[in-house]
């Protein structure tokens, strides 16, 4: 008998949400997919037995906000088979082995971790920034492994991208250690540029941690930040950065998966 499967996300710019959807559609086609801010996150996590857990690598490590949401439902874990996806611009070491080690210390059982190239996010910083068509190559590149690993699932295989020890000393010591401060708790470093800002509020809408509040036309962070650049990627005027200082790119996934149809 098939498996029956949730998943549960979190995506800043819809890298993490098309990697994960698709996934859990091959795994099991009924599978309810919810984002980590929904409300019916918690129930959906207490009620079904095989999770895919998914969000984007920061700094090496997994956002603030997935970690809180682990350790804030410490008893719901208990007996879960739990596969972390973790989707990364470049590299992170151990990106699915961070929420793998918390799960485990809460009781659940981990049964992979998958870790997916996808574009950079990060759209304040020219650093990581690639062509559209590399872009879609990459997409492309993370949709053929998302399939096998699909196929080795059903058949009883398990990724282990992230979970072993030489991942987690290349994450440690490849970033996490020297960044800390960066992932250690929600930021209070999001600039909204007040000579751009037109006070739509659309930021404090699609924002998963109702961080940014709009009184009198005015947009305000209130430092609780969890760096996922949804807000960031979606500014109509490109009024708000975090990282960096000025806007290069508003990358958002369904540019390019929209075009991902013309396969070979
Ligand atoms: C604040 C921040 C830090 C990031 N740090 C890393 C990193 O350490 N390593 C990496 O490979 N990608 C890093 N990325 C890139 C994202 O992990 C990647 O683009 C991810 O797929 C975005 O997923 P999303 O669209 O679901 O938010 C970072 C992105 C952000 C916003």
């Amino acid at each position: 008998m098939e498996k029956k499967y949730c998943a549960i996300y979190l995506s800043g710019t819809g890298n993490t949400e098309f990697c994960v959807s698709k996934l859990v559609k091959l795994l099991d086609e009924n599978a309810p997919i919810v984002a980590i801010e929904d409300a019916a996150a918690t129930s959906t996590v207490g009620a079904y037995e095989n999770i895919v857990l998914g969000y984007p690598v920061q700094f090496s490590n997994a956002p603030k906000m997935v970690r809180d949401f682990i350790i804030g439902n410490k008893e719901l874990w208990k007996g879960k088979n739990v596969l972390c996806v973790a989707t990364m611009g470049a590299f992170s070491g151990d990106g699915a082995g961070c929420a793998a080690r918390l799960l485990k210390k809460c009781g659940a059982s981990v049964s992979g971790g998958l870790h997916l190239k996808m574009p950079d996010s990060v759209c304040d910083s020219k650093l990581l920034k690639k062509s559209d068509e590399d872009k879609i190559q990459t997409i492309r590149r993370a949709e053929e492994k998302i399939e096998l690993w699909a196929l080795k699932i059903k058949s009883g295989k398990s990724p282990h991208d992230g979970l072993g020890v030489f991942a987690h000393l290349c994450g440690l010591f490849g970033q996490r250690l020297w960044l800390r401060n960066k992932t250690k708790n929600y930021s209070d470093k999001l600039k909204i540029d007040k000579t751009l800002c037109v006070g739509c509020g659309n930021c404090s809408l699609v924002c998963p941690m109702k961080n940014l509040s709009l009184e009198n036309g005015a947009i305000s962070p209130r430092g609780k930040c969890t760096m996922c650049y949804r807000c960031i990627s979606l500014c109509p005027k490109g009024a708000i950065t975090l990282v960096g200082k000025r806007i290069y790119e508003q990358y958002r996934a369904e540019n390019y998966t929209d075009k991902l149809t013309d396969r070979p």
